[in-house]
């Protein structure tokens, strides 16, 4: 039985410091401190971040810059990149940097170097996307290709999904004049399906079949009915071969499902599948914005990547810091979750992207040498599009009990020219991260509503309602333009943080057992609910569900 490892001095270190700035105001730290902006916003691949607003002071970043030294975060990040076998339990590398490197350059994994490989799938990604944009990959019926279902789950949907809303500004057009329609569907609810099936033209309609196993319940389920559908429509016998590609791991799987394997993209165990966009599960965003457009993605990542390892002095590195901010809130300060607040509709996605980069990374309950942790790991991550998030559930974050910190995301240049919007739009992003720094005294409040002519009774009266306590940490990550550089500069900053994060906390971010056992139950259930006798043991609230619903079920 593993024993729960010593705790380190530098915890307790830091939780001095958290008592020694206990009664000091995050007011005060952004007034007393003349150092702040310099020392606290960075500049890493075209990002600006900023933690001034975090409950953070000279010393309490050095206390935690020694917790990291301790850790090893720079050998951690040496190890990944040396191809090392980070992933522990699945004993694989996890070096999906190797994915954004340049042709010239060479990485070894296993032995191997694996970037030739690496560049022979994006030149044939490349060829697929010149054939369909210029109208020479054609349907059964020979007309061109206008729209693309990508049928995943998880890191097989959400990366490309998320960069496809992201940039759709900047879509191709193709021989034809139009951008390709693009689709998503990952739920195996076949609404979700059919919603898409009803306004697809299964002449001008290609699949993406993507999934790293192509073992996916739920991306299989979907996959066979897609095929179905185009089937219902024409007997030519090379009908899933014009409209069925596959992206996987695994092609004795794509073979067996009838996907030829020439109409493959391949990519590789050591990237996981939260990883993986940029791999050949990134071909809807290929498709889409064009070749250049997927390469300008993994060079921005490539910038990161870059920035990451070679910025060897803690306070420069941006992923550190970013890390090490998490650890202050949750882990010395308490909080739980952490709020992400894209301020631009093409962003929107982007809070449900990094659920599953970070929860299924962080998500985890045992170090890697399996004793159970002995501090809180991943937070709960959530968000929604600023502005309609304030008009939703910012009451709580600026006056209920609980605080959680606050991400904002925003953008200097607008995707529209719609005069006005834009300086509205990102005076909303700075007025709530200033709101919920600096909060509002009972005093001010009341002073507020006598200045307007409230008795004071009544302005005392109201003075608790409508005060703010502050001292509500936020981090603004603002970008000059959201393009495919800047974007994938992003999201490999957040991958960077993950696997320091996963370095701090001594566990394993590249698997994900904690997807399994629901997987697995959700088979005998599915038995279940499809026999007329009970095959498999559960608890009597379980078997009263499972005969409710079988009575009610229909036959399929
Ligand atoms: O939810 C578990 C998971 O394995 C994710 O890690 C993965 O992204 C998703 O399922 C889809 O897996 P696949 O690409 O193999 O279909």
């Amino acid at each position: 039985m593993p024993q729960p490892r010593q705790a380190s001095s530098r915890w307790a270190q830091l939780a001095d410091v958290r008592d020694r700035l206990g009664p000091v105001s995050l007011r005060e730290l952004l007034s007393g401190d003349p150092d702040r902006v310099e020392r606290d916003v960075l500049h890493a691949a075209g990002l600006r971040l900023d933690w001034t607003r975090q409950r953070l002071d000279a010393g309490a970043w050095e206390a935690l810059y020694a917790l990291a030294g301790e850790a090893g975060w720079a050998d951690a990040l040496r190890r990944q990149w040396d191809g090392e076998h980070v992933n522990t339990t699945e004993d694989r590398a996890a070096h999906h940097m190797a994915l954004r490197l340049p042709r010239d350059a060479s990485c070894h994994i296993d032995g191997q170097d694996v970037v030739p490989e690496v560049h022979r799938v994006l030149d044939a990604i490349e060829a697929l996307v010149q054939r369909v944009h210029d109208g020479r990959h054609v349907g059964y019926s020979d007309r061109p290709i206008r729209s693309v279902v990508n049928i995943g789950i998880g890191g097989s949907d959400l990366g490309p999904r998320m960069v496809c809303a992201a940039l759709a500004p900047l879509a191709a057009t193709t021989a034809e004049g139009h951008t390709l329609r693009m689709h998503f569907v990952s739920n195996v609810d076949g609404a979700a399906l059919e919603a898409v099936l009803r306004e697809s033209d299964p002449e001008t309609t290609l699949f993406i079949v993507a999934s790293k196993t192509f073992g996916t319940q739920e991306t299989l389920t979907n996959a066979r009915s897609a095929r179905s559908w185009l089937l219902r429509h024409t007997d030519h016998p090379e009908a899933v071969a014009r409209h069925f590609v596959a992206v996987s791991t695994h092609a004795g799987r794509v073979a067996e499902f009838g996907i030829d394997i020439g109409n493959m993209f391949g990519f590789w165990d050591w990237v996981g599948g939260r990883y993986s966009l940029w791999s050949a599960i990134g071909l809807p965003v290929a498709l889409y914005l064009g070749m250049d457009g997927f390469r300008n993605l993994l060079a921005g990542a490539h910038a990161m990547d870059r920035h990451v390892l070679e910025t060897a002095a803690p306070d420069g590195n941006a992923a550190l810091r970013m890390a090490l901010v998490d650890i202050w809130n949750h882990n010395i300060l308490g909080a739980c979750a952490r709020v992400v607040l894209p301020y631009d509709e093409r962003l929107k996605l982007v809070p449900s992207y990094l659920q599953q980069a970070e929860m299924e990374s962080l998500g985890k309950g045992v170090h890697l040498d399996g004793s159970p942790v002995e501090r809180d790991t991943g937070a709960l991550v959530w968000g929604a599009v600023g502005t309609d998030g304030q008009h939703a559930f910012y009451q709580l974050l600026h006056q209920g009990t609980r605080w959680e910190p606050t991400e904002f995301i925003g953008v200097a240049e607008p995707a529209h020219g719609l005069p006005g919007h834009h300086p509205i739009l990102l005076a909303n992003l700075v007025a709530q991260a200033e709101a919920l720094a600096h909060g509002k005294t009972a005093a001010e409040a009341a002073a507020e509503m006598s200045a307007d002519g409230l008795p004071e009774p009544e302005a005392a009266r109201l003075a608790p309602h409508r005060s703010f306590p502050g001292d509500r940490p936020s981090t603004l990550i603002l970008m000059e333009r959201l393009d495919p550089h800047s974007l994938g500069a992003l999201i490999a900053l957040f991958e960077h943080k993950i696997y320091l994060l996963s370095t701090l906390w001594e566990i394993n971010a590249f698997d994900q057992w904690g997807v399994e056992l629901g997987k697995q139950l959700a088979g005998r259930v599915l038995e279940d609910l499809q026999s007329d006798t009970r095959l498999h043991p559960h608890d009597p609230a379980t078997l009263a569900t499972i005969d409710w619903l079988r009575a009610r079920l229909p036959a399929s």
